[in-house]
């Protein structure tokens, strides 16, 4: 269960930092809220804006999981973010591994930060949904969010609500996995690997990738051997 505890804040440094700074005090669920960041963490060291108008959370998961169980957790939240945008009249996709994308345009990112190695009993879960922002100054990418989708103003509490209920609700990892790949823009896209070019065959349960080539032959890869061509559409 997540969410029982919500810690809200005008503006922190970044909820995935206040998660780590006071790891000790916190339990398993709880979860920072933040109306803006002033140092917003992205993916890859890079940053994320985090004005006024979006949502900016994160939550801690103290459970003891393998590496490769952290793929279910991306699953979860990203087929949350996929069936919550739903209802708010928007269609998204995912671009592996936990992008939310409309039409190529980047609407979600999270950021999953872990505390151990091999063996995890800490994990902080970061997550940043464009809602009501208008206009994406300072980032390469075009970004697009639920109020440039549909030109509604959403309530932030509400939505964030329905992600705690959805997230909450699923059990069924093949259910997920299921709606995960069926979401998934990568399948059939063109790869480099080794230099060599193969297509993306499938996502596996444990978040690894199987490239197939034009000589049938397979190969399962992890995330980061990987290049995709690139995917956004650049300002
Ligand atoms: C990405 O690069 O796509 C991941 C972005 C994650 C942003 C969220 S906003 C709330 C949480 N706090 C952070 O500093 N980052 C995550």
């Amino acid at each position: 269960m997540i969410g029982k505890k919500i810690l809200r804040f005008n503006n922190i440094e970044s909820t995935n930092t206040f998660i780590r700074n006071n790891i000790n005090k916190l339990d398993h669920g709880d979860m920072v809220v933040a109306k803006t960041q002033s140092k917003g963490k992205g993916r890859l060291g890079n940053t994320w804006l985090s004005e006024e108008g979006n949502l900016y959370f994160s939550f801690l998961l103290k459970e003891d999981l393998r590496r490769s169980e952290i793929f279910s957790i991306i699953m979860k939240c990203s087929v949350s973010i996929i069936e919550i945008l739903n209802k708010y009249n928007v269609e998204a996709e995912i671009k592996y591994p936990n992008d939310i994308v409309v039409k190529k345009q980047k609407i979600s990112g999270i950021l999953i930060e872990s505390i151990g190695y091999n063996d995890i009993n800490n994990l902080i879960v970061g997550i940043g949904i464009n809602i009501n922002q208008n206009t994406f100054k300072n980032i390469s990418i075009v970004a697009t969010s639920i109020y440039k989708e549909t030109k509604k103003i959403t309530n932030l509490d509400t939505l964030l609500n329905d992600f705690i209920e959805k997230y909450n609700s699923y059990i069924d990892i093949n259910d997920l996995y299921k709606k995960y790949i069926d979401k998934s823009v990568i399948i059939g896209e063109n790869v480099a690997f080794n230099n060599a070019n193969y297509k993306v065959k499938t996502i596996l349960k444990n978040g690894n990738i199987l490239l197939i080539n034009k000589e049938n032959i397979e190969r399962n890869v992890t995330y980061g051997n990987i290049s995709l061509k690139e995917y956004y559409h650049k300002k």
